[in-house]
């Protein structure tokens, strides 16, 4: 079975008391639970961190290019100015989905920039944990399309 990362920035630790009004009451234990049982009946595993470090999360995107892993990402705060992530995703080897809780281009000014969105095949944002939930189905979608090449590499990296 296939690993995805899930990797979730600075902040998303407080969902649930977190500005309610915008991430809802639901539980960063509550998301986690949720990418499983989709990542599940996709046939994948999900592997599931948060860190309100960006040095952490870099090393998490090196740990993923390395490994030819998958990544939906929620870079959080860090989405909007940290070039550090940018150049560790412009390295990717494996599909990386941009999403967001809530829609950022219906926010404040500075949400409306994303350095990781260049560097991502796509972004899902505004659906809450259905943003998560659809960028598993849509990194399944593209593993499903990978070659028998890339299939073969794959195995080859993990032997
Ligand atoms: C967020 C949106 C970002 O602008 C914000 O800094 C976050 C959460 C979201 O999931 O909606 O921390 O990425």
């Amino acid at each position: 079975m296939r690993t995805v990362l899930v990797l979730n920035g600075p902040n998303l630790s407080m969902l649930g008391s977190r500005e309610p009004d915008i991430y809802g009451t639901a539980t960063l234990a509550d998301l986690e639970r949720a990418c499983a049982e989709t990542a599940a009946e996709l046939d994948l595993t999900a592997d599931f961190r948060q860190t309100d470090n960006e040095a952490e999360l870099v090393g998490w995107i090196h740990e993923a290019v390395t490994g030819r892993i998958p990544v939906v990402l929620n870079a959080a705060a860090f989405t909007h100015y940290s070039y550090a992530l940018h150049d560790a995703l412009a390295m990717r080897t494996a599909p990386v989905v941009e999403v967001h809780l809530s829609n950022p281009a219906a926010r404040e000014e500075f949400r409306h920039t994303s350095v990781v969105a260049s560097v991502a095949e796509g972004t899902i944002a505004g659906f809450g944990f259905a943003s998560y939930q659809l960028a598993l189905r849509a990194v399944a979608g593209l593993l499903a399309k990978e070659g028998p090449q890339e299939r073969q590499q794959q195995r080859a990296d993990l032997t």
